[in-house]
């Protein structure tokens, strides 16, 4: 299934109006070709791999993804301009890496649902999981070289900062010890970085003046960065099937949360719940009470809270474009506001 039906056939089967869905369908609509020409690529990418791989990339871009990083490239390629041909194939490089950064994610936090379906490292092997996501990085670089110097150092660099993301959470992993200070680091790293890259490629292929470039691209890492505190509520505040994903996931992996540091500086209970958790066998059982304890802390709304404000900087950024951009600039805000508000 296409990534919108699949996200609207959710949205319908739990009785959800989701704004995320809205904003996408008029992106789909802004961008009609182009979006169709997206998922050509990205099924291209796919039936060219090898077996069984093809079916492994098959597999992940027909669970229906929501497609926000292609999302943004070319909504920040036409906020520079009307005129420049949409960035398809920078776009499908957005989402392929993002591909990539889930299969291995999902091997590293063992995580056995994606998307609503069982992860590709149920379905096949943690193994070829890898293999597909690094088929699919290859994949970027492949089609990356045809592009000037500039986008292939970007494209390094984005990846330098994914990598070292994952690498500081996993060494503080189980350590219950992380700051807030660590947390920021840790999403700008994993998650900000390639919303950054997806806004910057699609201006700078727009030929965006330095300055713009750089708007664009703080309005992607902002939007990143609330996204992923989104993402972290969301796994003590949703229903697995909204989410696509099992619920209190981090906790049970041992990772601090922004939500758990909030808890633990407010709820004294909260340091012995986490000893706990790293010392005994039935993590699901001390996973529920801290989550019950996060809940009673008031942090879910003040990290939701904290999104917004991030959220609302990712706005501001956009001050830079001319009024007549401001369609554009409307429809980037009502996309920040969706994301704010996701179940998914
Ligand atoms: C999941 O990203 C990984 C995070 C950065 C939290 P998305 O929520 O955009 O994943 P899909 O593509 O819609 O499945
Ligand atoms: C998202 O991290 C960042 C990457 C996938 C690189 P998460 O671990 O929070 O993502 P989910 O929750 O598994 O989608
Ligand atoms: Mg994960
Ligand atoms: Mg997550």
């Amino acid at each position: 299934m296409k990534p919108l039906a699949a996200l609207q056939t959710v949205a319908a089967d739990n009785g959800i109006e989701s704004s995320v869905t809205d904003v996408m369908a008029q992106v789909a609509q802004l961008f009609a070709s182009g979006f169709g020409d997206i998922e050509a690529m990205l099924d291209r990418a796919a039936v060219d791999a090898p077996t069984p791989v093809d079916d492994v990339l098959a597999y992940m871009q027909d669970a229906g993804g929501k497609r926000i990083r292609p999302a943004l490239c070319l909504l920040s390629a036409r906020a520079v301009s009307s005129e420049a041909p949409l960035p398809v194939a920078l776009a499908t490089v957005c989402e392929l890496l993002h591909s990539a950064s889930l299969l291995h994610d999902d091997v590293i936090d063992e995580g056995d649902m994606r998307r609503g379906v069982p992860a590709a490292r149920k379905v096949w092997t943690n193994a070829l999981s890898i293999l597909s996501g690094d088929y699919a990085l290859m994949k970027c670089l492949e089609i990356m070289a045809d592009f000037p110097k500039a986008y292939l150092q970007l494209l390094v660099s984005t990846l330098r900062e994914l990598v070292e993301g994952e690498i500081v959470q996993l060494g503080l992993r189980n350590s219950m010890q992380a700051t807030e200070a660590d947390y920021f680091a840790i999403v700008n790293g994993k998650t900000s970085s390639l919303f950054h890259f997806s806004a910057l490629v699609g201006a700078m292929s727009a030929g965006a003046h330095a300055e713009t470039c750089q708007a664009l691209g703080t309005f992607g890492r902002h939007l990143g960065t609330a996204f992923q505190l989104i993402d972290d509520v969301l796994d003590f505040d949703s229903q697995p099937q909204n989410l696509g994903k099992d619920l209190l996931a981090d906790i049970s992996q041992g990772k601090m949360t922004l939500p758990v540091i909030l808890a633990a500086e407010r709820a004294p209970e909260m340091q012995a719940l986490l000893t706990q958790l790293t010392m005994t066998a039935d993590v699901v059982d001390v996973a529920q009470q801290i989550s019950q304890t996060v809940r009673r802390s008031g942090a879910l709304s003040d990290v939701r809270a904290r999104a917004a404000a991030i959220s609302q900087q990712a706005v501001e950024a956009l001050g830079v474009l001319p009024a007549e951009r401001a369609p554009l600039v409307r429809l980037m805000t009502q996309m920040a506001d969706a994301l704010l508000t996701r179940r998914r």
